[in-house]
């Protein structure tokens, strides 16, 4: 019977070292102390020995049971020790993994392009302004110099907002000029500024033209500015944009509000000057309008034009950018595809 216990006890224990998970862990339980596990059955059976041998037998197998127990709390100890260690390893986070980056954005092309153009005048002292989108009749023509049913209307017709009852009283500005009025009715020259902003067009769309684009306006007032001044300032702006060595070419033009007005051109910085594509084979890029701000529009603001003259210009920024980079349709900048801006990082 001794002996028999001691098997029973090598047994259980060395099938309880190869354990290590619970549901075999109580099928051990069950099959060595449970109600009708070996153990109990063995105990059982106490009664049936010789008087003189059972405190001993006894005694042992009581050892046996109580060291069976305690083994078994202690594996179940262990079990859920080494469970828990699993659990943590499951969860941890290897902080020398290298992370996951997400999409970085960037400034679009056009948004870089104003910055690039005002930084280059900010550097000869003009400083920034901005003005209204949705505009009055009053700064986007008529104070400019442009009455009412003026034919140069047509340059610039536009989408019209109802106001207070009164069609045509706004609109969508056409160009950035009007903020020149602006600036000129609230200061005393000198005057050096210069708007980026959006303008507006009633437009046939195609490679060239937008309802929707961007202008870079510039205005300088104080006494005794001449043509030299307008040409140095323009010319230096080129050389910062498209290169040191470009040359210009100015050409009288109209707009209402200059006297003289010009067209300014650079030689073509693609073929340098010999004729390609880009500049239709003239060899020459028209990039802005210019010329001596009006003395109407000097007088209209309150400024004497006797004793002061400026010079003011507009660029398309669009424009701009197409030339600097080849870009042969307009429309791409305002088409959402990524794989166009991203070229321009
Ligand atoms: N506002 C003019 C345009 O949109 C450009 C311009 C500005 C011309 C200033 C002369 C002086 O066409």
């Amino acid at each position: 019977m001794i002996d028999q216990l001691q098997a029973l006890r090598d047994h259980a224990l060395e099938e309880l070292a190869r354990i290590d998970d619970l549901a075999d862990l109580e099928a051990w339980r069950i099959r060595y102390l449970g109600k009708r596990g070996e153990l109990t059955l063995a105990l059982r059976g106490l009664g049936s020995l010789d008087p003189s041998e059972r405190p001993v037998v006894g005694r042992i197998a009581n050892e046996v049971k109580e060291l069976l127990e305690s083994e078994l709390t202690a594996r179940r100890d262990r079990i859920a020790a080494m469970l828990r260690a699993q659990e943590i390893a499951r969860q941890a986070v290897d902080v020398t993994l290298p992370g996951r980056s997400g999409p970085v954005g960037q400034r679009h092309l056009i948004t870089q392009m104003l910055d690039e153009v005002t930084a280059a005048f900010q550097r000869l002292g003009f400083q920034i302004v901005e003005g209204p989108e949705v505009e009055w009749d009053r700064y986007n023509f008529e104070a400019l110099n442009i009455p009412p049913d003026h034919p140069a209307r047509d340059m610039w017709d536009t989408f019209y907002v109802e106001w207070s009852g009164r069609p045509g009283g706004m609109l969508l500005r056409t160009h950035t000029s009007p903020d020149q009025i602006r600036v000129m009715e609230k200061t005393r020259p000198p005057v050096r500024i210069i708007v980026p902003g959006k303008v507006y067009r009633y437009e046939a769309v195609d490679a060239t033209h937008e309802s929707m684009f961007h202008q870079v306006e510039g205005l300088a007032v104080d006494e005794q500015l001449t043509m030299a001044d307008l040409k140095g300032t323009l010319v230096a702006f080129a050389h910062q944009i498209f290169g040191r060595e470009r040359r210009a070419r100015f050409r009288c033009d109209y707009f209402p509000f200059v006297e003289p007005g010009a067209e300014m051109a650079i030689d073509c910085h693609v073929c340098r000057g010999a004729g390609c594509r880009l500049c239709k084979g003239s060899g020459w890029i028209e990039i802005l309008g210019a010329g001596m701000v009006h003395p109407r529009v000097l007088a209209g603001v309150g400024y004497d034009p006797n004793v002061y003259s400026g010079f003011a210009f507009g660029m398309g920024v669009e424009r701009i950018a197409m030339l600097k980079y080849g870009i042969d349709d307009i429309r791409l900048f305002f088409g959402n595809d990524l794989r166009f801006l991203r070229q321009f990082r």
